[in-house]
């Protein structure tokens, strides 16, 4: 997100993606992007007592020229009507379509669950409920179906202010929050993750299948194998695994994928969070921590669990950070973590077959400055053998990209000891290049992207879309062509085109899709179709989602009252012909959220979304002006009861009376 949304010295929030590593200001003073971003709203523009002055300067001619409402009609290639962009507690969706909470944070997934009862939490309740904050959603048919499968949920992270009662409190204007309980710490460990929940369709609605055999809830205890190249290397070794082989829990899961051959593979995002401590003087993990923003702190683990503290277990911090396959099929089986995919903030981890059978992995490392990745599997896909997929994950070639100004890229190969990668400059192996890859594609001289977040191949037209959330650290003469915008606050997206559409090549063509912010004030720079209304823009973009027509639908991280005058959402975006770059609103999130997943159904007539992180966000939307957490949240969606914290959910989305999403 961009605008710190609550008092941060006091909340731990979604903050925490933009803060870590080389990038990180501690300090309290507004960021270059709250300035340019408050600069650049719209809203900011037309309260100012310059307002008219400004607006004359900034709006592009051809903005002024045609109307907003008679844009869209007839031009993009989605037929809903568009929602109105704006703030409010509550969630939206185009007209003509139902969105139906499907799960919410504690819901019971198994028989002997116990309900959610928010003021006598339990860690051994949470880890039988729905976890928080989900992020990533995939759906696995059962038998083919897409009215029946298993749905795969990432729980990302976890904001202790709304999750438990009686930690705020506010005296004399100063807010302070209360250090957590062994059994709260307990809980938020039970609360990250992920879930695996048998789903049915019946009479159009999609209800869980509660008592399930294959449901089942992984947490940052759930005993996980290491696999691969790092797989019992020295740097993986602690006291409690002296092996270097098992770790327990996988964290921070953010976007994922699911594999050709019917797993799930999560990515462990913002581990760096989650350790405290100093590392032990003259330690030979400091520079590699240094690269990763390892220890950050914004958890209190440390004080109940000695590997959390690098003091105590300096090489814990090197079990996280990779790619976790699950088999999904089998509830007892063990994740496992597939260092071969390398290890770095890792986003997403969205998958196609290539030409010849190898299986492609495209891999975003959501830091400013960071690089685009993407693993070939050595192996081939064998469609008639599950079982024979089972571990393509733990041998392959990882690459990095390298964008050129004339509109080429090439993937560079991160193999030890080819090029700069050897002993001399610290790999003395492929497990060190898996352990600090991004060490490795430093010298490689990958290019430093604006934050990579979830990108995608569509299997339609063989394109890939790569989403840049933003960089507002990126200066001037740091410009590139790829990331063509200074102080970046609104992210853009590029397309991709691998050579001979082959997605195992080792280079291609790219293109920038869209510069993203408001097309309306000229010095944003954003390049959405004139065609694009008012609402339809957007800022900000994170996971995005194909349809099985090949269309692209992008979801936003960090729109809001401040940076846009609006929350984050889902929106359908053209790519072909005369309507590119033109994007809709379809649905919107209530105040403070984020919108993850999304996720279509194989027959495109339901789209999954997990709005993540409601209320977190109080004082910059003026209706509620104060700080928003348990007893006093800025919304109490879904649930909207008294006695009922505001609660993260996924959704689903159909139309009335059935049929395909906006066809
Ligand atoms: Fe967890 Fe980069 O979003
Ligand atoms: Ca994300
Ligand atoms: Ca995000």
């Amino acid at each position: 997100m961009n605008p710190k949304s609550q008092d941060e010295a006091v909340f731990r929030t979604s903050q925490l993606e933009e803060n870590g590593g080389p990038g990180h200001n501690p300090t309290a003073n507004p960021t270059m992007g709250e300035i340019i971003t408050a600069r650049f709203s719209r809203r900011g523009l037309l309260k100012g007592s310059l307002a008219v002055t400004a607006i004359a300067a900034s709006v592009s001619p051809v903005a002024l020229i045609l109307a907003d409402e008679a844009r869209a009609e007839g031009v993009s290639a989605f037929d809903f009507t568009e929602v109105e962009a704006g703030v409010d507690d509550q969630h939206h969706v185009a007209e003509g379509y139902d969105a139906d909470v499907l799960l919410r944070w504690g819901d019971p997934i198994f028989a002997d669950a116990p309900e959610f009862d928010p003021a006598a939490q339990s860690a051994a309740a949470q880890a039988m409920q729905l976890g928080y904050n989900s992020d990533y959603i995939g759906y696995i048919p059962i038998d083919g179906s897409a009215s029946h499968g298993l749905l795969v949920i990432n729980h990302e992270y976890t904001t202790p202010h709304l999750m438990f009662p009686g930690i705020v409190t506010i005296a004399e204007g100063k807010i302070s929050q209360a250090p957590l309980s062994k059994e709260q710490v307990d809980i938020e460990l039970a609360a990250h993750g992920a879930a695996v929940v048998e789903i049915r369709k019946e009479g159009g609605k999609w209800q869980v299948v509660r008592g399930s055999k294959l449901n089942r809830r992984i947490t940052a205890t759930t005993e996980m194998e290491v696999t691969g190249p790092a797989a019992g290397h020295d740097r993986m070794k602690t006291n409690a695994d002296p092996a270097g082989t098992r770790v327990l829990g996988t964290l921070n899961n953010c976007a994922g994928g699911v594999t050709p051959w019917g797993t799930f593979v999560t990515a462990e995002e913002n581990f760096h969070g989650y350790f405290s401590g100093e590392l032990p003087a003259g330690h030979g993990e400091a520079a590699a921590y240094q690269r990763l923003g390892v220890p950050e702190g914004s958890y209190e683990w440390a004080k109940h669990y000695d590997r959390y503290d690098v003091g105590k277990e300096p090489n814990e911090p090197n079990r996280f950070g990779w790619i976790v396959e699950v088999d999904v099929m089998d509830p007892d089986s063990t994740p496992k973590k597939r260092t071969a995919l390398g290890r770095f903030k890792h986003e997403g981890a969205e998958s196609i077959v290539s030409r010849d059978g190898r299986v492609v992995f495209y891999l975003g490392d959501d830091e400013r400055f960071d690089y685009v990745y993407k693993f070939v599997t050595a192996g081939t896909f064998n469609a008639a053998d599950r079982a024979a997929n089972m571990d393509l994950l733990d041998e392959g070639t990882l690459y990095v990209a390298k964008f050129a100004d004339d509109g080429t890229f090439e993937w560079l190969p991160l193999v030890h000891g080819e090029g700069p990668l050897t002993a001399a400059n610290g790999f003395a192996s492929q497990a060190d290049v898996a352990i600090g890859t991004r060490l490795a594609a430093d010298l490689l001289g990958a290019t430093k992207m604006d934050r990579p977040e979830d990108i995608q191949p569509n299997p339609v037209d063989g394109k890939v879309y790569v989403l840049l959330t933003n960089n507002t650290k990126r200066e001037e003469n740091q410009v590139d062509a790829a990331n063509p915008r200074a102080s970046n606050a609104f992210g853009h997206i590029i397309e991709i085109a691998e050579d001979g559409g082959d997605f195992a090549a080792t280079r291609g063509r790219w293109e920038v899709l869209l510069k993203c912010g408001d097309p309306s004030v000229a010095e944003v720079g954003a390049t959405f179709s004139t065609a694009t209304t008012s609402n339809g823009w957007f800022g900000m973009p994170d996971n995005c989602a194909i349809d099985a027509a090949g269309r692209l639908w992008v979801a936003t991280d960090g729109q809001g009252p401040k940076a846009t005058g609006r929350t984050d959402g889902l929106w359908a975006v053209d790519t072909e012909g005369e309507a590119r770059a033109t994007s809709k609103l379809f649905f919107r999130v209530p105040v403070g959220a984020e919108l993850c997943g999304p996720l279509f159904t194989p027959d495109d007539e339901t789209v999954f979304v997990a709005v993540q992180h409601p209320a977190d966000e109080g004082p910059d939307w003026e209706p509620f002006g104060r700080p928003s957490y348990y007893e006093d949240p800025s919304t109490r969606w879904p649930d909207f009861k008294d006695d009922m914290p505001v609660r993260p959910s996924v959704l689903a989305i159909t139309r009335q009376g059935g049929g395909k999403i906006a066809s």
